[in-house]
């Protein structure tokens, strides 16, 4: 997640020439938009909102995907609210905003639908994608109070063995993801995969290590905390319908000592 102090050391170094900060949700919960925002207003910034993993989080009763200039969100199946495919949405309280956001989708599409007055794309979301959407919309907030169980369960059985996740004061997290920070990953991952337990590593590749920024990161920029727990974190099932029994036999694999 952005760390605000070492953007506003960047911004106040002038070494970027930056329009907007895009801050990325991680995990179901939001970034740090109090401060994000300030920096933003003191920097003459726009800010865009990635609330891919954080659809669903709050601070402080705030919804994630009502920061920012714009916010963006995954409807990809293992997103919190996901569709059976492809599909996203934005968000923006500019009217002018959504009308070049409605017509970029379709094709930069003017008034009349067939007169195409900027270069757009095809990003309409499919109508089965939609239908699908909002029948599990319906049930989302449950969905999120059965994720917040099953996320404060899986705390409570591991936290003495593992780095659990920490909710920031204020913060409501929609637990896109459930990671740990483990020393010896592998031989949990091992574990899991032997008793038939999926589980994946978010992100083993750093943005910085991304090849496509190879040219962009110098060697002197190192990110070391970002880079550490890139070789440290794996993330369990999550996910609303997870039982009582499926979780103990998660943490009871993870626990044995074998
Ligand atoms: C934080 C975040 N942003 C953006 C995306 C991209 O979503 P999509 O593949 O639906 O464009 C993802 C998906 O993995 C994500 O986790």
């Amino acid at each position: 997640m952005i760390c605000v102090k070492k953007l506003e050391q960047v911004l106040l170094e002038k070494k970027l020439k930056a329009k907007a900060i895009i801050a990325v949700d991680l995990f179901g919960l939001p970034a740090d938009y109090p401060a994000i925002e300030m920096l933003s207003n003191e920097f003459g910034l726009k800010v865009i909102e990635d609330a891919a993993q954080g659809f669903g989080g709050n601070i402080n009763g705030k919804r994630a995907g009502c920061f920012g200039d714009i916010a963006t969100t995954s409807f990809f199946p293992a997103k919190p609210l996901g569709c059976y495919g492809d599909g996203g949405a934005l968000f923006t309280n500019s009217d002018e905003l959504a009308m070049l956001i409605r017509s970029y989708a379709i094709h930069g599409k003017g008034t009349d639908k067939y007169d195409n007055v900027r270069i757009g794309m095809n990003s309409r979301l499919d109508t089965i994608q939609a239908a699908i959407l909002l029948e599990k919309l319906s049930v989302f907030e449950n969905e999120l109070d059965a994720r917040n169980r099953i996320a404060a369960r899986y705390s409570q059985a591991l936290g003495k063995k593992y780095k659990v996740p920490q909710l920031p004061e204020r913060y409501f997290s929609s637990w896109a993801q459930y990671t740990l920070v483990s020393n010896e990953r592998n031989v949990d991952i091992q574990k899991l995969k032997d008793a038939g337990i999926p589980s994946m590593i978010y992100y083993k590749t750093c943005m910085h290590q991304q090849t496509a920024f190879a040219n962009e990161v110098s060697s002197k920029q190192s990110f070391p905390i970002a880079t550490k727990l890139s070789k440290q974190v794996f993330s369990l099932p999550m996910h609303p319908y997870l039982s009582p029994e499926e979780q103990n036999l998660i943490c009871d694999t993870l626990l044995c000592d074998g």
